[in-house]
């Protein structure tokens, strides 16, 4: 069984060098760079763009991952695709219809992810899961690093792994926001098989060895 796949979140990296973060984070042993594009409509932060994705793809061969934390991500998919995403994740109360989003990402031939905040409900996804490559389960709120983990959402993401075990096509299901040494087995035990880690990878210490003991985590008990 393949291992959790853990995907390195840029926005609390030093953005005066974030080719060398995203370098630093390949050879540590990330399995994808995400990066959070923020409008300051949809959250009250703004981030990167998409000349980032084009600037950066070069200079990893990991996958680049666009979470779009902003309003209308319609408008922008064609951009996100062709600047080099290798996976587009969506937040779902941000799509008038998310079926004709999905078919718009998957045209271009760009994994497709789904994103749910705390407060959402996985109904309205249900009949899509198959449609997806991510389920993005937030364990924040959108909008900013280091935050504390809401332990309340792994009781969506163990209904979440039983929804999609009886699928043919079965999506990941991922958590972002506030993983780190103390919750990391939480995630996995409920469930989760995809992390993002911000925060906990670039705010102290050396990256390479926060990545190494997050990592220990996850095949540990
Ligand atoms: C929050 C972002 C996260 C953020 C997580 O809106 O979606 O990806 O980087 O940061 P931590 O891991 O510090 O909670
Ligand atoms: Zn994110």
């Amino acid at each position: 069984m393949p291992g959790v796949h853990l995907s390195a979140s840029i926005l609390d990296a030093d953005w005066s060098n974030l080719r060398a973060a995203v370098q630093e984070a390949e050879r540590a042993g990330a399995d994808s760079i995400h990066i959070d594009v923020m409008d300051g409509h949809y959250v009250h932060n703004l981030t990167f763009g998409i000349k980032l994705f084009r600037d950066l793809r070069p200079h990893t061969g990991l996958p680049l991952i666009a979470h779009l934390e902003i309003n209308n991500p319609d408008d922008f998919i064609t951009d996100f695709a062709e600047a080099g995403s290798d996976m587009i994740i969506v937040h779902e109360d941000t799509c008038l219809d998310l079926h004709a989003t999905v078919h718009q990402i998957r045209a271009y031939n760009v994994k497709v992810g789904v994103a749910l905040n705390p407060d959402r409900p996985l109904d309205a996804l249900s009949n899509l899961l198959d449609r997806m490559d991510l389920l993005l389960i937030m364990s924040v709120y959108p909008g900013s690093g280091g935050q504390e983990f809401l332990d309340r959402v792994l009781r969506k993401v163990e209904t979440a792994r039983r929804l999609v075990a009886g699928l043919e096509y079965a999506p990941a299901i991922g958590m972002d926001g506030g993983i780190n040494r103390h919750t990391i087995q939480a995630c996995i035990r409920a469930g989760a098989d995809f992390l993002v880690l911000g925060s906990a990878l670039f705010r102290a210490g050396k990256l390479k060895d926060n990545l190494a003991e997050l990592r220990s985590l996850t095949t540990a008990g």
